[in-house]
């Protein structure tokens, strides 16, 4: 089954360069399309998808928050929601529309709120043309509600499968529990299709989760609207405002992939937050909570403040991807690859009322060097505080570990599998769903190691790790505290620790690159 599957993804892949990329004005980081040297497109592996439309000027699209959903109902334990995943219609560019698959039709998808320890429930219904999945990012959950790739929710108008994927199906819709057993922490929700996961993202498959708990309640932090959830994304757009993207089959029906310069990833030209293109937020001279996820397909982005504040740290860092830190770390900037979280809170009172202040890209240029602006328009009180200590956070130790694993994270070379383009690989082998390449006792405490050749943002399911070491060093300034996704650059190796607890099953772990993971960088691992 797999055989066929990798023999579809060839040719398929062959018969892209026949078939160029219609309407798409296509450039090039350095000259050396789908090239895997580490520093291409200043930062990230991939390259650059110019937008045919006209471009709004920075600075022009007030910053939108997406809503919080509503629960349809809850009870002692529990609250159940209903979200239907169908087509919508977004003015993202000023006097275009643009064709988005959104959660409730809507792009961000609208956030979930949710309480530790107390059940979410939520029923998707599949109104797309194609099929879903759905995995929480971040979310401890068991692997019948995680989302895997080959879990599929058909459409409710029906399906006919062009290739056979063996998985647990279900026409129309599909409930997921999930626990809630962890920390506060700002989670995400987004599709996870085998082969499609890329297109469907980029579509506008994605919305925020949030974890509250005591502990973060406790804490003199901003709250409310000023706690901000910031999904950073890249995307190219069309003549017509459509979203460009260099699929193989532009119905997301057929063959999966992407033409084959792209396959080290897809960078629009176009910096969206939440939705809009380089908005602004009017703020108070006060703190806030911004919580910054990058959701781009393959975009790094190493973020700084332009004027930086006079008197106070540009990004004081509260969390990680999977909750609060131990302990507050400032940062003069922060770099994020796809998947990550950080939680930062911003001291407006380092610029007086007037100033607009750019949150820069510096691995950007031209327009893809700006991702938005505030401007301090007011003053106000600020009753908050960054408190020295955060959260009851534990160092898990090398000796707690029980077994070490390896995972190399490479290009395949063509004649490793016979003609054709290169396959993104873990440990030399592609995903397929019948292989697992870890097997762990449950409860066990494991040190990964990982490597790589160029950029790959890992990410485990289930766990959230800590990073032991990092290219034999101490751990880098991004890699503080639990984490789920760690930004491996180009020949890197670092040690994540972590226990497998909560639940038995088949979990993947992936490459967050969502090209390289369409282009099965992606393996599983068991809990026995
Ligand atoms: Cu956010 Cu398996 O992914
Ligand atoms: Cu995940
Ligand atoms: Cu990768």
């Amino acid at each position: 089954m797999s055989m066929s599957r990798r023999d579809s993804l060839r040719l398929a892949t062959f018969s892209a360069v026949a078939a160029p990329l219609a309407g798409a004005v296509v450039s090039c980081g350095n000259g050396t399309g789908g090239n895997d040297s580490g520093n291409e497109n200043e930062g990230s592996t991939g390259r650059l998808l110019e937008s045919a439309a006209d471009l709004p000027e920075p600075g022009t699209v007030p910053l939108p928050v997406p809503p919080v959903l509503e629960p349809r109902s809850s009870d002692a334990e529990a609250d159940y929601y209903v979200i239907t995943q169908r087509s919508g219609e977004a003015e993202i560019l000023p006097g275009l529309i643009t064709e988005v698959w959104g959660y409730d039709g809507i792009f961000p998808g609208p956030t979930i709120v949710s309480r530790t320890g107390r059940r979410t429930v939520v029923e998707h219904r599949n109104d797309l043309p194609v099929p879903v999945a759905v995995h929480l990012h971040g979310g401890h959950t068991p692997p019948e509600h995680d989302g895997y790739p080959t879990d599929l929710i058909f459409p409710r108008s029906g399906w006919e499968s062009r290739y056979e994927l063996p998985g647990d199906t279900t026409e129309g819709s599909r409930v997921y529990e999930y626990p809630m057993n962890q920390p506060a922490a700002t989670l995400w929700y987004h599709d996870h299709r085998m082969d499609f996961t890329g297109p469907q993202v980029y579509k506008g498959l994605a919305g925020f989760h949030l974890v509250h708990d005591d502990e973060e309640e406790a804490l003199p932090l901003p709250t409310g609207d000023r706690d901000v959830p910031l999904m950073i994304c890249d995307r190219a757009f069309d003549e017509d405002g459509s979203f460009l993207y260099p699929a193989l089959s532009s119905d997301l029906v057929s063959e999966p992939g992407v033409a084959n310069q792209y396959m080290s990833g897809v960078l629009g030209d176009a910096i969206l937050v939440n939705g809009a293109p380089w908005p602004y937020l009017e703020v108070a001279d006060v703190r806030y909570r911004f919580r910054l996820l990058n959701a781009s397909n393959a975009r790094r982005y190493r973020l700084v403040l332009d004027p930086a504040p006079e008197g106070v740290a540009p990004f004081v860092q509260v969390a990680s991807d999977a909750g609060l830190l131990g302990a507050p770390i400032e940062h003069d900037a922060i770099v994020t690859a796809p998947a990550e979280r950080f939680d930062v809170i911003v001291d407006f009172s380092g610029y007086s009322v007037g100033t607009e202040v750019v949150l820069v890209n510096e691995f950007g240029e031209g327009r893809t060097a700006e991702v938005m602006r505030f401007r301090v328009t007011s003053e106000a009180r600020d009753d908050t505080e960054i408190p020295d200590r955060l959260s009851d956070f534990v160092p898990l130790t090398r000796e707690s570990a029980d077994a070490e694993h390896r995972a190399r994270f490479s290009r395949e070379a063509p004649n490793t599998h016979g003609p054709g383009p290169n396959l993104w690989t873990i440990n030399g082998q592609t995903f397929s769903p019948d292989t697992v390449d870890a097997r762990i006792p449950l409860d066990s405490t494991q040190v990964w190691r990982l490597t790589t050749n160029v950029h790959h943002p890992v990410h485990l399911h289930l766990v959230r790790f800590q990073v032991l070491s990092r290219n034999g060093g101490a751990p880098g300034p991004y890699d503080a505290g639990w984490k789920d996704t760690i930004d491996l650059g180009s020949e890197e190796e670092a040690e994540i620790i972590m226990t497998f607890s909560g639940y038995r099953g088949k979990f993947v772990y992936h490459c967050h690159n969502l090209e390289h993971e369409d282009m099965m960088m992606m393996a599983n691992f068991e809990v026995t």
